[in-house]
């Protein structure tokens, strides 16, 4: 994959699963515009891949409000004239089971997750749709929001919402020839790094560089953050013009396409539907269509 002359915007990229995004997409050829709320890292990754012979600025600030998406656009602007490809990376977690989380807790999780994806994106395709010439933009999804997952009211709605508005947007930014997809990633990060099960193979991986084992690759799907950059990769590249409005997923081992919301079966009744006929058709057909939650217990084999 060549993306020489193309100009690329990585929120979140300081660590983990973004720094990974953006060492790849430079690897590639693109140049990128670093972003982290964390300056330090921010500025470490550029200079990596400024080191590795890549092109790299770096641009601090909170993903969120429209003045850092701006802020980020005029600066892949300024350094390299143009912007291509927007990964939407930046993330936090504020977990809480429903009943004690707090406001604060939930709009937290929404300014950076939903807001930040909204904001960047729209500062983006302003511009692509200026240049003329198309555009990738790449948000980020989970298995969380896509299934429910226990603790994560406010992640869960961020990420399906944005999975919302990819297949909103994937419609809307047809025309001027920018592709919106979502990638759904599983990775070893300090995100992940405490999930009980996954917790020891990833401390060993970070202390030492110790593969992670084969049931956690290629069973759960469960990698390291460059597992998941050869997707981001591919969607910026010209090979991916013709995908857009999708969700998939990577991670480990594992590439794999997450089907859309449809209505699965349907029954009709003239003159509408009262609570008992709902009953009678729910127990008779539609209730065996009802559908699983939530993200399946990891399942470590028996040693
Ligand atoms: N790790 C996984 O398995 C996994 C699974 C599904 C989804 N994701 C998603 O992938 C993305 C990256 O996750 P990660 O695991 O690499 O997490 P991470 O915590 O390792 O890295 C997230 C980075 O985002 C930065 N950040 C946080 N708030 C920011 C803000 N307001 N503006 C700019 N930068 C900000 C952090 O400083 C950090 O460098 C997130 O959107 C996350 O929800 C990760």
């Amino acid at each position: 994959m060549d993306l020489s002359g193309r100009v690329a915007i990585v929120t979140g990229a300081g660590r983990g699963l973004g720094r990974a995004y953006a060492e790849a997409l430079a690897g590639a050829g693109a140049a990128v515009v670093v972003n982290d709320v964390d300056p330090d890292a921010a500025a470490e990754v550029a200079k990596r891949v400024t080191a590795a012979g890549g092109a790299a600025v770096a641009e601090p600030g909170p993903v969120g409000p429209a003045e850092t998406a701006q802020r980020l656009v005029d600066r892949a602007v300024e350094a390299y004239g143009r912007l291509d490809v927007l990964v939407t990376n930046a993330g936090i977690l504020r977990d809480r089971i429903l009943w004690k989380m707090t406001e604060e807790e939930f709009d937290a999780v929404l300014e950076v997750h939903l807001r930040g994806t909204f904001t960047c994106v729209r500062a983006a395709v302003r511009r692509m749709r200026e240049q003329g010439d198309g555009g990738r933009i790449i948000a980020v999804g989970s298995p969380a929001g896509q299934l429910g997952n226990p603790g994560q009211t406010n992640y869960a709605a961020a990420k399906a919402a944005i999975v919302a508005m990819v297949r909103t947007w994937s419609i809307e930014c047809a025309r001027a020839g920018i592709t919106v997809n979502a990638v759904i990633p599983v990775a070893a990060t300090e995100m992940t790094a405490t999930i009980p099960a996954f917790a020891p193979h990833v401390a060993s991986w970070q202390a030492g560089g110790t593969p992670l084992p084969q049931w956690l690759r290629a069973g759960e799907g469960f990698g390291v953050p460059a597992d998941a950059a050869g997707l981001v990769v591919f969607l910026a590249s010209t090979a991916a013009a013709g995908v857009t409005g999708q969700a998939i997923g990577i991670g480990g081992d594992k590439l794999s396409i997450w089907s859309h919301p449809r209505e699965l079966a349907s029954a009709y009744r003239d003159g509408g539907w009262s609570a008992d006929d709902i009953a009678q058709a729910w127990s008779a057909a539609l209730g065996r269509w009802a559908q699983d939650v939530g993200i399946p217990a990891p399942k470590e084999p028996d040693r």
